[in-house]
């Protein structure tokens, strides 16, 4: 693994990193996930430590950080949706500046996009992206390495996602496939589909990289030959509980299940960013079902918890992929 230097940098959104980077930060994370793998010992950040401001809930995002700003030898503060001033008493200009100064690193998961970037830009330690509603990066490094663990390979690779295709789990898929050379196709309705503007860029990337970006309405034309199947809940965090009635009569007919699967190619996998509506295990699942009748939603419980289904070593790759993150950002 030849090393880049990338001390110093945000991890705002993947159209800031080059392919290269990208896949450095790739190479590193799979290094960090072997250390743990055989117990050795890898706080180089001794001393160092790290705050984690959620504006929006997270299970997966929230634990990375911690266990990996720990193994890393790091202290980390968790300032939760209503533990901080910011945005309510406080300006992100000058949250950005009080927790520079006592820090080392800043993640931020909340609303729009710009928030990070404002928070970035006033902070002279590396702020981190957990998720706005434009971009999840991290999510996509660790799903770029489940992919590679999976199939040995990125690009060339055909990834379909199915569902909300215009929020920061779709967007950020394109973004990822076009760096990678991977072809990616997203299957929405109309009205879900992602920003002319970012497709555009996306279109021009992936073209250097040998990849492709398709936009369809067709769930079936999306699953044939593809090798992995992605989707995310219909309704994202932030948005009103009145979205599901519009979203699942549009969204309903982009559900993965079985048929949607056997089109694919035989070896292919299913994949989710996680936490997903597949059973009646959730608050709002049930919710849904008494209001609309549906029992799963963007995903059937039977392909969830199929032998294709590797949406478990994706979350644990968030883990070994943050790492990597906080790793290279703070100069390892
Ligand atoms: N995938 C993901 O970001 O999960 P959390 O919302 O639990 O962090
Ligand atoms: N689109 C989802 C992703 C969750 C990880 C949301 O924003 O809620």
């Amino acid at each position: 693994m030849t090393k880049i230097d990338l001390k110093g940098r945000d991890f705002l959104k993947l159209l800031d990193f080059s392919t290269e980077e990208i896949l450095y930060m790739l190479d590193l994370a799979a290094d960090l996930k072997d250390k743990k793998k055989k117990g050795i010992v890898h706080r180089y950040f001794e001393g160092k430590n790290i705050a984690l401001i959620f504006e929006k809930t997270s299970t997966r995002t929230r634990c990375s950080f911690e266990v990996a700003g720990h193994d890393l030898g790091m202290g980390t503060t968790y300032l939760e949706p209503t533990g901080s001033q910011i945005g309510k008493k406080e300006s992100i200009a000058d949250t950005a500046r009080v927790l520079a100064s006592m820090y080392d690193g800043i993640e931020y998961r909340g609303y729009g996009q710009e928030i990070v970037e404002e928070l970035a830009k006033y902070s002279k330690v590396p702020v981190w992206n957990g998720l706005t509603n434009e971009f999840h990066p991290t999510q996509m490094l660790a799903d770029a390495l489940t992919i590679r663990e999976v199939f040995g390979r990125l690009k060339g690779i055909h990834l379909s996602y199915f569902g909300d295709a215009r929020y920061n789990t779709a967007d950020s898929l394109m973004v990822l496939g076009a760096k990678l050379g991977m072809h990616v196709a997203l299957a929405s309705d109309e009205a879900y589909f992602p920003d002319p503007e970012l497709v555009k860029t996306c279109r021009e990337i992936a073209e250097e990289n040998g990849g492709s970006i398709t936009l369809t309405t067709d769930p079936e034309e999306a699953a044939r030959g593809a090798h992995v199947l992605y989707t995310d809940v219909w309704v994202s965090m932030g948005e009103p509980m009145e979205a599901w009635a519009e979203r699942i009569g549009l969204m309903k007919k982009f559900q993965v299940n079985a048929s949607l699967m056997s089109l694919a190619e035989p070896d292919a996998v299913f994949m989710h960013c996680l936490p997903a509506f597949h059973d009646q295990g959730t608050g709002i699942g049930r919710e849904v079902y008494e209001k609309f009748g549906m029992k799963e939603l963007e995903v059937t419980d039977e392909v969830f918890e199929s032998p294709q289904s590797v949406v478990f070593q994706e979350a644990e790759n968030r883990m070994h992929t943050i790492k990597a993150v906080i790793a290279a950002t703070l100069g390892l």
